[in-house]
């Protein structure tokens, strides 16, 4: 079969690496992929910002499955037109993909059905941000209602800054469009974890639960990222606590998007924290986690292709992943400066070294390829993530590759999984 991953990220090339695994695909391309993907897919060149792009490369290729890896398309509703033409996508419709497109839509469904998440007030206007800030302790969060790359949350530490920063949100000065609408919340103390199911619309499967590191620095210190590590073992998540997180999180929220009459298919991914109250929720992704999946990939052991069509035929069942007991870590390495401005086009060294590393696999984020060399061309450049029978060797793996490979301005934390570690 012909298979059609949509993205260019780490993310992406960890789908495109589990994906080249199965012995049913027999073409595997990716749009715009990168060029470490381009090592394990044929890439083709398509604008995710248009639907117009997307759908004329699906027209050409006749895919029979494709895979949406970033939110943007899924958003524009690449799923509402895939599956108008016949064509098998996985994904939730444009509609369902509100869960993520709208943060005032998602807490406000969460409400609607019982399921745990902080205090909220939604605000249209400073007037509103001011009086619902009444009703709050500090620290509290503010955050823009839509998507806004990783910059849309802030954790005010004064009702003052509070409100200067709903302020500029509502402004559009901030996040633009995205910030027309606040949601003030309460701010949680705990550890987050992501916990990622596939749906069919009715039945839900869990994937392994990852921890991601989301601020830039070691300590969890510096600005917010996409994400600059992530890790996964069996103890993150025991089996008591994973059906809890089934029955009271993601089942309901399954059951009330299709009692709403917005049915939701695809992967969804629920952003906890586990505070002493027990777990809440902080956000819903309607897509794959960048870097949880490299992590949760490396571990597992089955065909994903059957979990992706499980979805879409309707069929999805907890008997669609088998998992390995090992653990298995990502480390990002990204451009200096990042999340902030950083210049892109340097040379990367040392990755067929790191290659040679037991477990090792270096997942390409922000790359590209010319005349048999790598060049840096984002933010997020490498996902270097190892797998291990054990955590710490995992994580020695990794960074024995970190230290191999090398770039101008190279950063990454040093820090990934240690918290777990130390437990
Ligand atoms: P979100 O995009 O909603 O996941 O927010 C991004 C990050 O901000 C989360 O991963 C948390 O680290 C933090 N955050 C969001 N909401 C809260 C909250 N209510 N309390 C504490 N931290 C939060
Ligand atoms: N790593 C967080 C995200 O993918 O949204």
């Amino acid at each position: 079969m012909k298979v059609l991953v949509l993205g260019g990220g780490g993310r992406e090339h960890a789908l495109v690496w589990k994906l080249r695994q199965s012995p049913r695909i027999t073409q595997l391309v990716c749009a715009p992929g990168n060029g470490g993907i381009a090592d394990d897919a044929e890439v083709a060149p398509a604008d995710l910002k248009s639907l117009d792009s997307i759908v004329s490369l699906a027209n050409r290729l006749q895919p029979d499955l494709t895979v949406v890896g970033p939110e943007l398309p899924l958003t524009l509703g690449v799923v509402d037109e895939f599956t108008r033409r016949g064509w098998p996508i996985f994904g939730p419709t444009q509609s369902a993909s509100r869960l993520e497109l709208s943060k005032s839509f998602a807490k406000e469904f969460l409400q609607r059905h019982h399921i745990p998440t902080a205090h909220f007030a939604i605000c249209d206007s400073v007037d509103q941000v001011r009086s619902a800030l009444g009703h709050f302790h500090t620290p509290v969060v503010v955050k823009a209602d839509g998507l806004a790359a990783g910059k849309g949350v802030v954790i005010a530490r004064s009702k003052e800054e509070a409100a200067s920063v709903a302020a500029e949100m509502l402004s559009g000065r901030m996040v633009g469009d995205a910030g027309a609408r606040v949601v003030l919340e309460e701010c949680l103390q705990g550890d987050e974890l992501s916990f990622l199911v596939f749906s069919d619309g009715e039945r839900v499967a869990p994937l392994v639960a990852a921890q991601d590191h989301k601020r830039v620095g070691d300590g969890d210190t510096g600005p917010n990222t996409g994400g600059m590590g992530a890790y996964s073992t069996p103890v993150l998540l025991d089996d008591g606590m994973r059906d809890w997180l089934l029955n009271h999180v993601a089942r309901p929220v399954v059951a009330g998007m299709k009692a709403e009459g917005t049915e939701f298919k695809g992967v969804l991914y629920c952003g906890l924290m586990m505070t002493a109250r027990g777990p809440m929720v902080l956000e819903f992704n309607c897509r794959f986690g960048d870097p949880e999946t490299q992590p949760i990939l490396m571990r597992l052991d089955s065909d994903l292709v059957e979990a992706f069509e499980a979805s879409i035929q309707g069929r999805t069942s907890e008997g669609d992943f088998r998992w390995s007991q090992d653990a298995s870590v990502c480390i990002v390495m990204s451009s200096g400066g990042y999340p902030g401005t950083f210049e892109a086009g340097k040379r990367i060294d040392g990755l067929d070294e790191a290659a040679r590393i037991e477990g090792l696999k270096v997942f390409h984020a922000g790359t590209s390829k010319r005349d048999g060399v790598y060049y840096t061309s984002g933010g997020r450049v490498l996902g270097v993530t190892a797998r291990a029978p054990d955590l710490q060797t995992a994580v020695k793996r990794a960074y024995e590759a970190c230290n191999t490979i090398s770039f101008e301005g190279a950063h990454y934390r040093k820090d990934i999984a240690a918290r777990a570690l130390k437990r």
